[in-house]
């Protein structure tokens, strides 16, 4: 395993990042938390809204709150817990933001309780609400982290120009800002119209910029593309989900690329996916999707997968980005 500093932070993560994905128990899933750390995994993502549709109570976080109490209380030290706070109300419409200081408080409690610990590492902000000035949200997170509730904080689906915003705020306050960004970003470009729809943002030729200009973390969700590559690789069909978000004649010629690649590498499609992300000019650290363990593990080997600039050119497609 590698590990990679988030700047203007103690933070190491692991590379790679153990994403939230198990709601419900008994899972044959839960083996997934020892299985990571046991092949250097350290980062873990999860968010209190995950589960509460299904379950009404913070399941994921309980899961990996159970899973961190059997261990020995040393153990904390070495692990990095990253939640998030102030999603919608499961069920409301995506256009009712909950980022009052009173809500993210409220969720913030919870998260704690149900990880069973004294203070989040990393905690995002699981949307945006633009209508709120920033100046308010850095100061109420500024002062979660003088409580020592939280020690580092992030922004999750925010648009670039607020980035911007919180970022030259923060400065000219001498304040803590985001520390890192959790966009949608993989290989494949997303259709942006499919995440508006529920409030996402994806990675974008002005992200990138602002990340090479600041050189900000990124910990991009759905790095995977929901199996998008795996499945034409594998000539299965794509999930309704996948298709509608990353189904578009770019991604079917990233697709060959990415096969071409990979078989140069002795990689998978995968491997070959996520080890473009790692290859970038600030630290990425891709918060990994799974189905079962195997999926998993075939993932954290992207790490030892190294790309060349030519071949990184190459999977760029004549761009200097991507984008
Ligand atoms: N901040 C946010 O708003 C936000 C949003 C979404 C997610 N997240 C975070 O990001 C994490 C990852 O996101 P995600 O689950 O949406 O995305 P993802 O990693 O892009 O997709 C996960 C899916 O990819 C497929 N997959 C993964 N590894 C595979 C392999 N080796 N072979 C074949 N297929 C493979 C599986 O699809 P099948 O199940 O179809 O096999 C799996 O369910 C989440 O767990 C969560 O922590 C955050």
């Amino acid at each position: 395993m590698r590990y990679i500093r988030i700047p203007r932070t103690d933070l190491r993560p692991s590379v790679v990042c153990l994403g939230g994905v198990i709601q419900r128990e008994p899972s044959p899933l839960v083996g997934c938390y020892d299985e990571f750390v046991e092949r250097g995994g350290n980062c873990f993502d999860t968010a209190n809204v995950y589960g509460k549709a299904d379950c009404g109570f913070n399941a994921n976080e309980r899961l990996l709150g159970r899973w961190l109490g059997q261990k020995p209380p040393s153990f904390r030290d070495g692990v990095i817990l990253c939640t998030k706070g102030g999603h919608p109300e499961p069920g409301q419409p995506f256009d009712r933001p909950r980022l009052s200081r009173a809500e993210i408080e409220s969720d913030l409690e919870e998260s704690l309780r149900g990880l069973g610990v004294d203070t989040i590492d990393l905690y995002w902000l699981h949307r945006d609400d633009p209508e709120r000035p920033v100046e308010e949200i850095l100061t109420y997170l500024n002062e979660f982290a003088a409580q020592g509730k939280i020690r580092f904080f992030g922004a999750s689906n925010w648009k670039t120009a607020r980035l911007r915003q919180a970022e030259e705020y923060a400065r000219a306050r001498g304040i803590q800002g985001f520390v890192a960004n959790q966009p949608q970003w993989s290989y494949a470009r997303a259709n942006q119209q499919a995440l508006d729809k529920v409030r996402l943002v994806a990675m974008d030729k002005d992200a990138f910029r602002f990340h090479q200009e600041t050189g900000k973390a990124v910990l991009p969700f759905s790095p995977n593309a929901r199996g998008y590559f795996q499945k034409l690789a594998a000539g299965l069909p794509l999930t309704q989900l996948a298709a509608e978000r990353y189904e578009n004649p770019g991604n079917r010629t990233r697709a060959e690329t990415l096969k071409a690649v990979a078989a140069e590498r002795g990689c998978t499609v995968q491997q070959a996916a996520l080890a473009f992300l790692l290859h970038q000019p600030f630290p990425v650290v891709p918060i990994l999707g799974f189905s079962s363990i195997p999926q998993l593990i075939e993932g954290m080997g992207a790490v030892d997968v190294a790309l060349d600039s030519a071949t990184l050119g190459r999977m760029r497609g004549g761009t200097s980005t991507l984008f």
